[in-house]
């Protein structure tokens, strides 16, 4: 089966800058030949949006605003290069927020103009998976997931990095379910983190939730009902919500989704023919997942590919890493490049 990698033919080393902002983290990465990640720099703005409980978009572009300039100039210093070594510059132009879009377009855009240097537009989703390919850049395809915030979705990738889907979410995505629900229980903002901590000191058997779609003999997802399901419990039970119950309510919770996404995945890859998974995305950060995708890969004889955690969650060095091999086949864009709230892979 032919791969991703398509070598580069001069020996000349190539350095991307990549630049991400499509939802509420201002990044920028600067990688050494797609596999060297020079810089790495995340400015995030979960402090910011706490007191809201989620993303305000309007906010989020404006944050972008303020320390985008800072935050590539920082890359370019850790990883001690000048923007003139610097060959081509990839930034996130879909899908995303517009307004969060356009700041990290607009500064790749002014960049590339000033320095007569290509820009590569990149598919934030697309991004995600090719985290696992820093590391691992033999990886010749398979079954892709990605759990985000915005997304929980399954991919073909077939011969020659082909992604077809093959199964998303029919409501929330999985870390959307799991900030709404750290919100129900009053726990905060980014929910998944704080439920993935939480969950270490509960019982995940305490509470018997659905696992929605386990055995639905497809590969869509759904997320809504499980939280409604354990809303409804609660309103039954006016004592549940003390401490202790909460860290079982969580850490059931959390197992219910880690359920549902394991074997669904699992089952995709032996369903067409693959030997390996790609997880990518913020959930993919959640430890339980890691523990039971490399048991169940174990099981199965399924090779289960996961980021290290700081390249889980949005970051530039994925929009970089893939900007280098689209680099490699001259697949640039153009200086009047837009940007895109919605798109597939
Ligand atoms: O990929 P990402 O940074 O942004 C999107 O593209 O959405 O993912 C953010 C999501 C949030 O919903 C957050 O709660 C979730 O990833 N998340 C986690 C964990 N860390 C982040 N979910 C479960 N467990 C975690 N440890
Ligand atoms: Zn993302």
């Amino acid at each position: 089966m032919e791969g991703r990698i398509i070598n580069n033919k001069s020996n000349k080393d190539i350095y991307i800058l990549g630049i991400e902002t499509s939802c509420d983290d201002t990044c920028a990465s600067v990688i050494k030949n797609g596999t060297r990640i020079l810089s790495n720099v995340i400015s995030s703005q979960d402090e910011i949006h706490r007191k809201y409980g989620g993303i305000v978009p309007e906010i989020a572009s404006r944050q972008h605003i303020e320390v985008i300039d800072i935050v590539i100039k920082e890359a370019l210093e850790k990883a001690n290069i000048s923007i003139e070594r610097i060959d081509a510059i990839s930034v996130t132009n879909r899908p995303g927020l517009i307004g969060s879009l356009l700041v990290g377009v607009g500064a790749a855009k002014a960049l590339c103009y000033l320095k007569k240097i290509p820009i590569i537009g990149i598919n934030h989703l697309e991004a995600h998976l090719y985290a696992n390919i820093i590391n691992n850049p033999g990886i010749r395809g398979g079954v892709g997931l990605i759990v985000s915030g915005g997304h929980s979705s399954l991919y073909h990738i077939e011969s020659g990095w082909r992604i077809t889907e093959i199964g998303h979410t029919v409501d929330d995505a999985a870390g959307e379910a799991f900030d709404k629900i750290a919100r129900y229980l009053g726990l905060g903002y980014p929910g998944g983190p704080i439920i993935d901590r939480l969950s270490k000191k509960g019982r995940d058997d305490r509470f018997d939730l659905p696992r929605p779609m386990i055995d639905s003999g497809d590969f869509n997802f759904s997320f809504s009902g499980l939280k409604t399901s354990l809303i409804y419990r609660t309103k039954k039970d006016k004592n549940i919500m003390s401490k202790e119950n909460v860290a079982d309510l969580a850490a059931s919770f959390q197992k219910a989704v880690v359920d549902v996404l394991v074997k669904k995945s699992l089952d995709a890859v032996v369903k067409y023919g693959c030997d390996s998974l790609l997880v990518s995305g913020g959930v993919a950060a959640n430890s339980l997942l890691r523990e039971e995708f490399a048991a169940g890969g174990r099981e199965k004889n399924i090779e289960v590919y996961i980021p290290p955690l700081g390249l889980c969650l949005d970051n530039a060095a994925m929009v970089a890493a893939l900007g280098y091999y689209k680099y490699l086949k001259g697949d640039f864009g153009a200086l009047d490049m837009d940007v895109y709230s919605r798109s597939d892979l």
